[in-house]
């Protein structure tokens, strides 16, 4: 992560808590009908639609239609992988509170979901078929000590209790946050501290920072330093750093263990113009755009069904998960040739992140942040923003999540699903004059997308699984948000001797943007057309021509390497040695001959520069490579491991790896990072606009042709609503 108000974070929780439990009403937003525009005539211009807006007209006209009601008290499972409801949480603090092993309710639950079934189970039910038993994971705290539960909802017993001897310890909980940064306002000195630095305390406001693993002071006991900012004039407190200000404080008996005050001769930055918010900003704006969105006249063409999604040669499971945010699980595409649905993702998430910043200086060495481990990157996914982070055609997801006393709570519109026309073309072809033909053949670019956003503090992560007509799979991660910023004497680059090392980008007066990295790492259980594939790396191989019988020198060719064990499968990009990826089906081919599969598509591939001696690119290691193979392993989804916070690097992607097991023709799960260099810039302040980066999932000799070509172009009438321009 990088850091928050929890406070805050609690509120918004309870009081989202509170109004789903009065108000379970679950709409979707208007798609336009042809009465829309009826006072003027249909098929109305851009510009009386912009007028009924502006009147209001138009909006109230179109009062959201109520489209389902996810009544989540009395939600009912339909798949297999669908995750834990508000009953079944219910039932599982049941079960745990009523266990002699546990005290009698005094336990904290860092992860409550669903234990998911065998992966042979997943794959034999078929739906109206009886389920796999519920069973919930759980990992909770209880004394001094963490276990990992399995709860068996059927029998209504834990069937399975380990107690970690791991270094690490679990996702912290929303809890352990709030009540982590409470601790320095109750301190005395802490007060007199912040005094002095020219702050009220009624006006500080504290982020929790995960401190890593350096050595043996962050060994034994659960840590966390707290660093503070002044909210004094300004909603962006993140801007007013009070700098070198760090407290050390034991998460679990809420004590302050060390209090420095490093920063003393670095004022506080004033942070004006720095509140981000519409309702503040002074005019002038900007010229306004005009208003636009997409028309769906017949509806979306995508069915929901609790988690399950239909979309054109597309069906595939969305679970909301409290530390993964979005998992997609059974994705499966229609051959167009036999109609056949044929698998191709097992299972896909974001397994983890990991974000070094690159100053080594006391307030700052430590913030090498994992946000899915430690902070829980769907925990921190917030509610969605209509029209704004999704269009209007977007459906919405809650998720449904356990709090630390086991007590289920509602995210709404965690997860939005909307169709996307972005104006480009999925394949075309004009014929030139040369030929004489008169052909013009064009084909619009439809995809459907699933969308989240983590607001991990300071910073926001929108993650995109984006699905194609072709087979394709793209996936995007978007950053924006905050910058965490380092407060600085400096109030002008002709001050900074030329030999000051800054770690960053003066960006305001006394505000360094401090250079960090962003690495998130997913889990990619393809199975193309059954479980046992293997992984190829086509090399793009140089080959010289001596002596031919034409004046050519040289051209390249695509040598297959068949990777046998892990270690043949870590990949490091690079652009002079070019390969492709292949994730094939050896026993399946295609009529002629090839082997089916689907090729990664490398893109934002920034490696990570750090010693991979230094300790946080050892608990980072799983960033090492860009690209890894694993055999499955149920118990391998966390590529920082499994209890990443604190952790040692002794459990993570990396060492699996290079156990080098063998991977040809075995089921197999492919990882990949994005990377993100960031070295900031003045624009970056306030607030980011958005950086996006993203790697693809691409058919590979999977389809006997192009699979799209049977597909109808747009014509007008498919589209009767409003004129295009404005008039
Ligand atoms: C602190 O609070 C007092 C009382 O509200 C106010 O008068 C004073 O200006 C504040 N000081 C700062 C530095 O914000
Ligand atoms: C599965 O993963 C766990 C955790 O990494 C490991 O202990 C176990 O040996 C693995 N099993 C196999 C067969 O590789």
């Amino acid at each position: 992560m990088e850091a928050t108000s929890y406070l805050r974070l609690s509120f918004l929780l309870m009081a989202a808590l509170l109004l789903l439990v009065f108000v379970r009403t679950w709409v979707r937003l208007p798609s336009l009908s042809p009465e829309d525009c009826s006072e003027f005539g249909s098929p109305c211009t851009l510009k009386q639609r912009i007028q009924l807006g502006r009147t209001g007209g138009f909006i109230e006209k179109n009062k959201p239609p109520k489209y389902q009601k996810i009544d989540h008290e009395n939600e009912v499972v339909k798949h297999p992988l669908d995750p834990l409801t508000i009953q079944e949480i219910k039932k599982v603090r049941e079960i745990i509170s009523k266990s002699s092993d546990f005290n009698h309710g005094e336990f904290s639950l860092n992860s409550l979901v669903l234990e998911e079934p065998l992966k042979e189970e997943v794959l034999a039910w078929k739906a109206g078929k009886n389920f796999p038993s519920r069973k919930a994971s759980v990992i909770a705290q209880v004394g001094g000590y963490f276990h990992k539960m399995v709860v068996d909802l059927v029998l209504g017993q834990i069937v399975t209790n380990d107690i970690s001897h791991e270094a690490g310890y679990p996702t912290m909980t929303v809890e352990d946050m709030v009540s982590s940064v409470r601790v320095p306002l109750k301190n005395k000195e802490f007060a007199d501290i912040v005094k002095k630095r020219g702050v009220n305390v009624s006006d500080v406001s504290c982020v929790p920072i995960s401190l890593g693993w350096f050595g043996e002071a962050e060994e034994g006991r659960r840590l966390v330093k707290v660093q503070c900012y002044s909210m004094a004039g300004t909603v962006n407190f993140y801007m007013r750093p009070i700098e070198g200000l760090t407290v050390l404080v034991d998460m679990d008996m809420k004590k302050i263990l060390k209090i420095t005050n490093n920063g003393k001769d670095i004022p506080l930055p004033k942070g004006e113009n720095t509140d981000y918010r519409l309702s503040v900003q002074k005019q002038p704006l900007l010229p306004p755009l005009n208003p636009i969105s997409i028309e769906q006249p017949k509806g979306p063409s995508f069915k929901v069904d609790g988690h399950q999604v239909k979309w054109g040669s597309w069906e595939f499971h969305v679970k909301p998960d409290p530390r993964a945010g979005v998992i997609i699980s059974e994705a499966k595409v229609k051959d167009p040739d036999t109609g056949k649905m044929r698998r191709v993702l097992y299972k896909g998430f974001t397994s983890e992140l990991f974000v070094p910043y690159m100053d080594p200086s006391d307030a700052w060495y430590f913030k090498t942040y994992m946000d899915a481990g430690e902070y829980g990157f769907g925990l921190n996914t917030m509610s969605l923003e209509p029209l704004n982070d999704c269009p209007r055609n977007a459906y919405y997801m809650d998720g449904v999540f356990a709090s630390a006393d086991g007590t289920p709570y509602v995210r709404p519109n965690m997860i939005c699903i909307f169709e996307r026309y972005a104006g480009d073309i999925s394949w075309r072809h004009t014929e030139c004059p040369i030929s004489g033909m008169e052909i013009r053949e064009a084909r619009p670019k439809v995809t459907l997308v699933v969308r989240m956003s983590a607001s991990v503090a300071n910073y926001d992560y929108i993650v995109d699984w984006e699905f194609q007509t072709d087979g394709l799979i793209r996936i995007k991660v978007g950053l924006s948000g905050i910058l965490m910023v380092k407060g600085t004497k400096y109030e002008n680059v002709d001050q900074i001797d030329s030999n000051a090392e800054l770690h960053g980008t003066l960006l305001a007066e006394n505000v360094i943007g401090v250079i960090h990295d962003h690495y998130v790492t997913f889990h990619l259980d393809m199975d193309i057309d059954g479980t046992e594939n293997s992984f190829v790396q086509v090399k793009m191989a140089k080959k010289t021509v001596e002596n031919g019988p034409t004046p050519r020198k040289s051209f390249w060719t695509g040598e297959r390497h068949i990777a046998q064990t892990e270690k043949d499968a870590q990949i490091q990009l690079s652009l002079y040695n070019p390969s492709e990826f292949h994730m094939i089906n050896p026993s399946k081919k295609t009529k002629i001959g090839n082997p089916v599969g689907y090729k990664v598509v490398p893109g934002g591939t920034a490696a990570s520069l750090l010693d991979h001696n230094d300790p946080p690119q050892l608990r980072g290691a799983f960033t090492n490579n860009q690209i890894w193979v694993t055999p499955y392993n149920r118990s391998e989804q966390w590529a920082g491991g499994l209890y990443t916070y604190q952790s040692k690097g002794d459990d993570t992607l990396a060492v699996w790896s290079n156990r080098d097991r063998p991977i040809e023709k075995k089921d197999i799960v492919l990882w990949y990072t994005l990377g993100f260099h960031h070295l900031p810039c003045q624009e970056d302040y306030p607030i980011m606009p958005t950086v996006s980066a993203s790697f693809d999932l691409k058919p590979v000799n999977f389809f006997e042709s192009n699979p799209i070509m049977r597909t109808a172009p747009m014509t007008e009438k498919d589209l009767p609503m409003c004129s295009a321009s404005a008039e």
